[in-house]
């Protein structure tokens, strides 16, 4: 007789409640599902790592998020695409609420981008979709990502670290124009996307 069961957890179940041997059962199931799609994220983040070269941000480098626009690297005259002498680009931008400054920035194809962030207020975020580039802003801090885009385009970058009540309306553009078309823009040009 069930009812003679010493093992309150071994007598027959009224209809709808599950048995202790089947929930032990779905638990290991859910357990090991659960512990290979660690196995699954930790082999993507490897794999993505070694062959397309996504790797978390790891320059630590510090700067004063209040004096931002009384001069030094962050200053305005120095936001935007800047040209390296060896022909690389470095594109430097301000996160703020609600904004990317400037809010668009061109860089040339197949050229090796250096993009340089910092914030000037609280945290946001940095992304360009299909793209190794995705980086947290944090004030006080300077974000690097160096990137290679192999084709032009247009790339919407949307702020993806929740920022306050405009952090939806935080899009900002990066456009990947040929390398000739590239020289032919004035400095003033490569962080504007005002239409010529
Ligand atoms: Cu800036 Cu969200």
């Amino acid at each position: 007789m069930a009812d003679t069961e010493q093992d309150p957890l071994l007598r027959p179940m009224p209809d709808g409640v599950v048995p202790a041997e089947e929930v032990a059962r779905t638990e290991k199931h859910w357990l090991t599902m659960m512990v290979a799609m660690l196995g699954g994220m930790m082999a993507v983040m490897v794999l993505t790592g070694m062959t397309t070269g996504i790797h978390p941000p790891s320059n630590v480098e510090t700067i004063d998020p209040t004096t931002l626009h009384l001069g030094g690297e962050f200053a305005e005259s120095n936001l935007g695409t800047a040209q390296e002498p060896n022909g690389s680009l470095t594109a430097r931008l301000i996160a703020e609420q609600y904004a990317f400054v400037p809010e668009c920035v061109k860089v040339a194809v197949d050229t090796p981008v250096k993009f340089r962030l910092t914030s000037s207020d609280v945290v946001h975020g940095f992304l360009l979709p299909a793209t190794n580039v995705n980086t947290m802003v944090v004030p006080g801090f300077v974000s690097e990502v160096r990137t290679r885009f192999s084709r032009p385009g247009v790339y919407r970058m949307p702020c993806n670290e929740f920022c306050g009540n405009g952090h939806h309306g935080m899009w900002s553009r990066v456009e990947v124009v040929s390398k000739a078309d590239f020289r032919a823009l004035a400095p003033t040009e490569r962080s504007s996307c005002v239409q010529q």
